[in-house]
């Protein structure tokens, strides 16, 4: 017998199928501008939100996450894992999943696959970052690593940012390859290159976005002049840094959350109280981003809750009425809502 769920047990799903559509329907870049969007109304109400650092735990290969937030009238969690080795064994660094709630009586209110939500929200918080740090008119981008995220990262800065060309380097020729393939057909100039001294040349943002689990030195002090904006993506678990600590000494370092940055970004390295400037207090105009054509900016991205806070918030509104979710019976719902157990038994004898 086929009892149909009632409409309080059902919860909208997004699988990775729905996503997809989501995102063709929408338009690749009028969604990561979307985003970008999103993510600055959030930090914009910075101090409605609970705030905490994510919740980690780590194995020799990689780590688990959960990564929670609430702005008090809905609450919304992300599990991530992050697990360098994986692509060698044709599985991805990075998956992701996420659920909003309500904060009133606790029901769940979307479950949805957060794994391409979760580079494109990257990419929309590093082009949050770079419209307060970027120097003015910036055209070209080094993208080093080139990986899942990349293209993201990449159109990111071009549809909000305006860069028009980026050149590229990894440490595997084919996921350079890769990358390039992917980009050929989005109106950017793509620059294969052999060395990451050869990708940063004319560059006025670099980005890394590599993945190892150690301290890595992506880029060394003497690869970086005057002027450029670092967006630094990859180091984001203690043990895991991409760039030289002499670089961190020279720039003025941007964060989302310092209680988690300090723990997992470039600034582990650095003095507990070295100084850093808040993300949402440039965004609200408390302090100032970049000054001066000759600073070096550095956004110390580890990835904060906020930010996928902000991107399922999008998805909740942009699946109204679409066919883009499905319902999934994932809440037990009673008749009588302390007879749990009375709706369990008569199951039984159903069917
Ligand atoms: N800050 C954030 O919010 C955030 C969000 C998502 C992912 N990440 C991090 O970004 C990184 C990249 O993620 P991904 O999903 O693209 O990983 P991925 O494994 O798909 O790609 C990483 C790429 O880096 C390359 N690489 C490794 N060492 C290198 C080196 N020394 N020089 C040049 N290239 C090198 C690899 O060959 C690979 O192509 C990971 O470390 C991940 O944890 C951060």
């Amino acid at each position: 017998m086929d009892i149909k769920p009632s409409a309080l047990a059902l919860v909208p799903f997004v699988s990775v199928d729905h996503m997809m559509q989501l995102v063709h329907h929408i338009g690749l870049e009028t969604m990561l501008s979307d985003l970008t969007d999103y993510i600055e109304a959030d930090f914009a109400r910075w101090e409605e939100f609970d705030k905490t650092p994510r919740i980690a735990s780590h194995s020799p290969e990689g780590v688990i996450e959960l990564m929670p937030t609430s702005d008090g009238k809905v609450y919304g969690f992300k599990y991530v894992n992050g697990h360098p080795k994986n692509t060698k064994l044709g599985r991805q660094t990075v998956t992701a999943f996420g659920l909003l709630a309500n904060v009133d009586n606790g029901y769940p209110v979307l479950l949805s696959e957060m794994t391409l939500l979760t580079a494109l929200r990257t990419a929309a918080a590093s082009a949050m970052a770079a419209r307060y740090l970027a120097p003015k008119g910036a055209t070209t981008m080094a993208m080093i690593g080139n990986g899942a995220q990349s293209e993201f990262q990449t159109l990111a800065m071009k549809c909000v940012i305006g860069i028009d060309t980026v050149r590229l380097y990894d440490i595997d020729p084919a996921a350079t390859r890769k990358c390039a393939a992917n980009l050929a057909d989005h109106g950017l100039n793509v620059v294969p290159c052999r060395t990451p001294q050869d990708a940063i040349e004319g560059a006025q943002i670099i980005t890394t976005c590599t993945a190892d689990k150690q301290y890595a030195t992506i880029l060394s002090d003497n690869m970086v002049g005057a002027g450029v904006h670092i967006n630094a993506i990859g180091g984001d678990c203690p043990g895991k840094t991409e760039l030289h600590r002499d670089i961190l000494l020279r720039s003025d370092i941007f964060v989302e959350y310092p209680p988690q940055t300090r723990i997992e970004g470039e600034i582990q390295q650095l003095a507990e109280d070295h100084p850093v400037t808040e993300l949402w207090q440039v965004i609200t105009g408390q302090r100032k981003g970049r000054t001066d054509a000759r600073q070096i900016t550095l956004f110390d991205s580890v990835g904060f809750a906020i930010e996928d806070f902000s991107a399922l918030r999008y998805v909740r509104e942009k699946i109204k009425g679409t066919a883009f979710y499905r319902d999934l019976d994932m809440l037990a719902d009673p008749d009588d809502p302390r007879d749990l157990f009375g709706m369990l038994q008569r199951f039984d004898q159903a069917v």
